[in-house]
């Protein structure tokens, strides 16, 4: 198809407001809750200087932020899927704004917390427990690896050593087996990734149809359906998308609503930590 030149000036205009908002397959789910007001940037672009941006001979757009330039480049095809998340098809729920945030940021602290794709469902039942999530709550939010990828260095000991036994899991359906060990060889790159369900940009409940017929990416999302106490939920939402949508919603909404009961701050900018002037941050650090 070929773009008559108001539609290309549409579009390039859609994607410079675009810029710098964090849509992504990837972040939108997770950053979902910090976008913040409609509009806003998850990074700084300066709205108030601005001209006219020449993209080619015949074609300007109009107040562009200085912030933004046009590099000619090479020509090339971006391959790389990448759509909004209502592209992909999820629910939608109202993001509650105004919640506190961390005044620094621990690595450590989210190691300690961040589930392992090696995880079976009875830790991460009792994982999400600790955070007050249910069972369903956490098949449902597993559902989210209904669109993304993971690397192969996630599953390479589930399908070359699960448990020690020096084989695989055996609750990799076999065809989906061999695709597996194509693309993550033993002693191949474990940067790889694959697709997490079979419909990797649609949010859909694939993934749980996926599960049900043994094809589950990580360890993590086969044992769900191994698990009588998850498999259940697996089951229900593997025939009832809506069931899964409305789980899910909820499921976020509580995540989302977490506190850590330490001091906090409503972040300007989700991905920092607000800034202050440095004779406060000096005393502040003092009185730690
Ligand atoms: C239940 C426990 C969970 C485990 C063990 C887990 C583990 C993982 C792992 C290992 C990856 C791939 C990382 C890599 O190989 O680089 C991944 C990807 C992903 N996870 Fe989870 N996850 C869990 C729950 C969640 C939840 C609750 C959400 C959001 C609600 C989520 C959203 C995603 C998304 C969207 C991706 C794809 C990322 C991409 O394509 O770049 N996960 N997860």
């Amino acid at each position: 198809m070929s773009l008559g030149s108001d539609d290309l000036t549409t579009t390039l205009c859609n994607s410079i407001q675009a810029l710098g908002r964090g849509f992504d397959v990837t972040s939108d789910i997770r950053l979902l809750y910090c976008k913040g007001a409609t509009g806003s940037r998850l990074v700084h672009i300066d709205e108030e200087h601005a001209r006219d941006l020449d993209i080619s001979h015949e074609l300007v757009l109009p107040s562009v932020s200085f912030d933004i330039d046009c590099s000619p480049g090479k020509r090339s095809i971006e391959r790389i899927p990448v759509c909004s998340f209502h592209e992909s098809g999820g629910p939608d729920w109202d993001v509650k704004l105004g919640r506190v945030d961390s005044l620094s940021t621990s690595q450590e602290d989210s190691n300690n917390i961040m589930p392992s794709p090696r995880a079976n469902a009875s830790l991460l039942i009792d994982l999400f427990e600790r955070f007050n999530l249910s069972v369903k709550d956490l098949v449902a939010l597993s559902g989210s690896h209904s669109i993304g990828q993971a690397r192969c260095f996630s599953i390479i000991f589930r399908l070359y050593n699960q448990s020690g036994s020096g084989g695989p899991d055996p609750m990799i359906e076999t065809k989906y087996r061999e695709k597996l060990n194509k693309l993550c060889p033993l002693g191949g790159d474990e940067n790889v990734t694959g697709d997490l369900d079979a419909t990797p940009t649609k949010f859909d409940n694939g993934y749980f149809k996926d599960l049900v017929a043994g094809r589950g990416f990580l360890n993590s999302d086969q044992t769900l359906y191994t698990f009588p106490e998850t498999r259940k939920y697996v089951t229900l939402f593997s025939k009832n998308q809506q069931a899964f949508f409305r789980a899910f919603v909820e499921g976020m909404i509580k995540m989302g609503d977490l506190q850590s009961g330490r001091p906090g701050e409503i972040r300007s900018s989700c991905r920092m930590a607000n800034s202050r002037p440095v004779r406060a941050l000096m005393e502040s650090q003092v009185r730690d």
